[in-house]
């Protein structure tokens, strides 16, 4: 594989940077990787079609590029775009990227499913952000702010490249340092491991049970008429003892509190509830998820 990248190092810190372009630079992840790596020595290129998106770049301060000036030299491509536009999108800028370019997208769902047009000369990688920890020691205000990570919070990473090239998994890293910064540590999967990861473990599962608890909180306040800020304190509180002992086991569940969880599993949870970890029931969630009949392999 023929490999023109022209990173260079920084006098400074002697970090090497990297030409960058991001691809939807006025969308959610678009601004909120592009405020991150506006801070970074790298060169970037923002790139954005819808008006509302364009307004929101330019209004950050940025300078739009158009696509194919963008992508016609860079190291990497952040396409943080729609996972229902990323088959459309490749389609589109893979065939105008240089020889030993990567394309990094920010879910594995289109990737994992091969909606994605690739090109042998071309590698494909995927970076989702962890978020930052529950259990993470937030120090400053502006750390207890950022619970979605990327701001303030430190947090970890997860990296899936299609190649054993150990440079361009460095230029990974490094894009992904900067557009997840803080970030504490990368960690390296393969493609479907990070689909097992999102949507599987933390979308399917515990997104869900955020969403329950929402849930739940309404049906005590509104059906039950317990005053909201006592359901609410009392929620909260246990929500964290929940958390802190089901996954760290910092301290042991009561008796009657394993009673009523017995219940609540016995109640809530399908018995079959397991087969979400089967690969074919990965594909059926996917397929949902990119508005497909089934997914192709
Ligand atoms: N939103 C999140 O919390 C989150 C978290 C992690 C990963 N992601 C992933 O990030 C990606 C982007 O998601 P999002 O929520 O930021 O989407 P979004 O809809 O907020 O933003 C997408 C942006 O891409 C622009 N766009 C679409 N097609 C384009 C094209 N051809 N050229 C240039 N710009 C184009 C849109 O105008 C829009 O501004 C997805 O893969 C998503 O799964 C999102």
């Amino acid at each position: 594989m023929s490999d023109t990248s022209t990173s260079s190092a920084t006098p400074s810190t002697g970090a090497a940077t990297y030409k960058i372009a991001v691809i939807g630079a006025g969308g959610k992840m678009g601004m909120r990787v592009s405020d991150n790596l506006v801070k970074t020595a790298h060169t970037v290129w923002y790139v954005e079609n819808s008006p509302a998106g364009r307004q929101r770049t330019i209004d950050a301060g940025r300078e739009l590029t158009d696509a194919a000036t963008a992508v016609a030299d860079a190291d990497i491509v952040v396409l943080a775009v729609p996972d229902l536009a990323l088959g459309p999108v490749t389609a589109e800028l893979v065939p105008q990227l240089r020889s030993g370019a990567i394309v990094l997208t920010l879910d594995p769902a289109a990737a994992y499913a091969g909606l994605l047009t690739t090109r042998d000369d071309v590698i494909q990688a995927v970076a989702h952000p962890c978020h930052p920890s529950i259990f993470l020691q937030r120090e400053t205000p502006e750390q207890w702010a950022d619970t979605f990570g990327g701001i303030a919070a430190p947090q970890d990473a997860i990296a899936a490249i299609e190649s054993d090239d150990q440079a361009k998994k460095a230029i990974v890293e490094a894009t992904v340092r900067a557009i997840y910064a803080p970030v504490i540590d990368v960690h390296w999967v393969t493609i479907k491991q990070l689909a097992q990861l999102e949507p599987t473990l933390v979308e399917t599962v515990a997104c869900m049970i955020g969403a329950l608890l929402n849930e739940a909180l309404h049906e005590t306040v509104n059906t039950m008429g317990v005053p909201e800020a006592a359901a609410r304190s009392i929620l909260y509180g246990h929500t964290q003892v929940a958390l802190a002992n089901g996954l760290r086991g910092d301290n042991p569940f009561s008796d009657a509190c394993l009673i009523a969880m017995d219940y609540g599993r016995e109640s809530i949870i399908k018995e079959d509830w397991k087969k979400i970890f089967q690969d074919d029931e990965l594909d059926k969630n996917l397929a949902r998820m990119l508005h497909l009949d089934h997914i192709e392999r």
